[in-house]
């Protein structure tokens, strides 16, 4: 064996036992339903994303997150889960699986899995139990089950709402026949709301994470992490007293919320923990938890979950002020917590950025609006939005991005520059969203269209059949093999990138540098890396420097607007 090769195989079994691997990934998260189909049902499956894990090897990503490939029916995407250690027989088997994560494994990539704790399905069994046993059964204690009020229980505990619309309590009929008790859910009513005071939840909880960290996954994701845990001592607090005790814009900031957010929810992370440590590497975990951002650290401390999402820049306007406020203040709360931060741009819940960036300003209240009640996302009228403008911007902030220190998390898609799909006839929608707020809501189907792989052919190569959600004729313009090879787009883009970002990752630190323009950041990392941006509409002169990337053209030595440079 030459010394290169001992020297490869070496650094790539150091890498895969590194404790810290996650503190600066790029992590690419994967919507199993819409990646690839491997069998022609319309539906993206496992052995799909097995096919494709040369094309992720290529891309230069370190991590996968698989968004929920659990049995499900669907309710929510996934996000009602059937089972918790078990594979959708819709998307393959448990042996689909294993050999996906060995596929990911030997091409270098870790595999972080979604887990949902705060609610189960309706078709779990033990919901199905719970409807079948008596009030204040064993069984009932799972969920979180109350009478009614007025006299026949017919009004339901609380007037709290679901953050997808609607009430957040649901009545069932007794085993008896009889208009019975209510159950709580703060997502859709399929997805009943499990009771983390009941010590059987969280002992199951702990098996589940030691059946996929045994099974090889790394990591997880976990969602909706900041409402395990309810204090819902009677009386229950109505929604308008709630919304008087939130003074603050961004969520309670002291605990006192009945869901959100409260101190109790530390101590099962911190059990957690305990499981992901017996690993070695120990498997990480990031917190899917939007809270105010003075309570965020404890998510991501070492002793908790260790990582937490921070949504700041996915709110935020294609703007220089607001990126550097916001890159500011999370490094600086990165520091405060030990973990290191995370950023994204798009997931499965919003609306791409591609498209957010291509309507006026105040795009951010397209991605998400923190209402107190969660988010919610707003349509966008078509003839306001300017596509080009969109994308330009959008590959400018994702370089910026890349080059910052931390994670950084990428959705499916978006290194083809793909645009929200707004086109969704009502009969084909499938979030709940949509259906619980209709007329208001036009939901998240339009980022989690099936991705095209190819400019022609039967669903654009996502498979041999249909598409679960319909494509429209435009894709073939993003598809990954009109991309393949070609230079200036979005997809040589995202690998070239993805490849600097590797080799020149070599501390946690970074520099800002004065501009000499308010519409221009500059930054630099240890080695001499710099990035450039200009917010602005007029071209500005580029600092000196060998020219690594640009998200755009450059004009001789000038940037021009909406554009990022990486220079060394
Ligand atoms: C957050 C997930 O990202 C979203 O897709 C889901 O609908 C809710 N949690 C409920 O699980």
């Amino acid at each position: 064996m030459s010394n290169t090769a001992t020297l490869a195989t070496l650094s790539g079994s150091d890498l895969a036992a590194d404790p810290n691997w996650w503190r600066q990934a790029s992590v690419y998260q994967i919507y199993p339903r819409s990646f690839s189909d491997s069998n022609g049902d319309g539906l993206g499956d496992i052995k799909g994303i097995t096919a494709k894990v040369p094309y992720l090897k290529q891309l230069g990503i370190d991590a996968v997150w698989l968004s929920p490939f659990y049995p499900s029916a669907l309710a929510d995407g996934g996000y009602d889960v059937d089972d918790y250690r078990d594979v959708d027989p819709k998307l393959g088997t448990l042996a689909d699986f294993d050999e996906m994560s060995a596929a990911l494994h030997a091409a270098g990539i870790k595999l972080i899995a979604d887990i949902v704790p705060n609610h189960s399905s309706n078709r779990h069994v033990w919901f199905q139990e719970a409807l079948a046993s008596p009030r204040g059964s064993a069984a009932r204690e799972r969920y979180i089950f109350r009478d009614g009020k007025g006299e026949n229980g017919e009004i339901a505990p609380s007037d709290w709402e679901s953050v997808f619309g609607g009430p957040a309590w649901e009545r069932i009929t007794e085993p008896d026949g009889t208009p019975g008790q209510w159950y709580m859910h703060i997502f859709a009513k399929e997805q009943p709301d499990l009771n983390w005071s009941n010590r059987e939840i969280r002992d199951d909880f702990l098996k589940t994470l030691r059946f996929w960290s045994d099974r090889g996954v790394d990591g997880f994701r976990v969602d909706v992490a900041h409402a395990l845990t309810k204090d819902l001592t009677e009386p229950l607090i109505s929604k308008v007293e709630l919304s008087a005790a939130n003074t603050g814009t961004d969520g309670f900031d002291d605990g006192s919320h009945p869901f959100w957010d409260r101190d109790e929810v530390h101590e099962v992370y911190a059990e957690w923990r305990e499981v992901f440590n017996e690993y070695n590497p120990p498997r990480t975990a990031v917190a899917e938890a939007w809270v105010h951002a003075s309570r965020r650290a404890r998510y991501a401390s070492p002793q908790g979950l260790g990582q937490a999402f921070n949504f700041d820049l996915l709110q935020a306007d294609f703007d220089a002020d607001e990126f550097r406020e916001i890159i500011t203040r999370n490094l600086a709360e990165a520091t405060e917590s030990g973990a290191s931060s995370t950023w994204v741009f798009s997931n499965h819940d919003v609306v791409r950025h591609a498209t957010r960036y291509g309507l006026p300003k105040g795009g951010g209240k397209h991605a998400q609006g923190q209402d107190g009640k969660g988010w919610l996302l707003a349509g966008a009228p078509a003839e306001e939005l300017d596509v080009e403008l969109g994308l330009r911007r959008a590959r400018a902030a994702t370089l910026l991005m890349l080059a910052l220190p931390g994670s950084a998390y990428l959705y499916q898609g978006e290194e083809l520059g793909l645009q929200e799909v707004a086109e969704i006839p009502d009969a084909e929608r499938q979030d709940p969203t949509f259906f619980r707020n209709k007329g208001v809501e036009i939901g998240r189907d339009g980022c989690r269209v099936p991705l095209p792989w190819a400019p022609e052919g039967t669903s654009f190569g996502f498979g041999d059949g249909g598409a679960h959600l319909p494509q429209p004729a435009w894709f073939a313009r993003y598809a990954v093999a009109a991309q393949d090879g070609v230079e200036g787009s979005t997809l040589e883009l995202y690998r070239t990138a993805l490849k600097f970002r590797r080799e020149l990752q070599t501390s946690e630190e970074m520099e800002w540098h004065e501009s000499g323009s308010a519409d221009v950041l500059h930054f630099s990392r240890p080695g001499g890396w710099q990035t450039v941006t200009n917010f602005g509409d007029t071209p500005v002169e580029l600092p000196a420097g060998e020219v690594l990337v640009s998200s755009g053209p450059l004009d001789g030595g000038l940037l021009p607007a909406n554009t990022t440079v990486w220079l060394r």
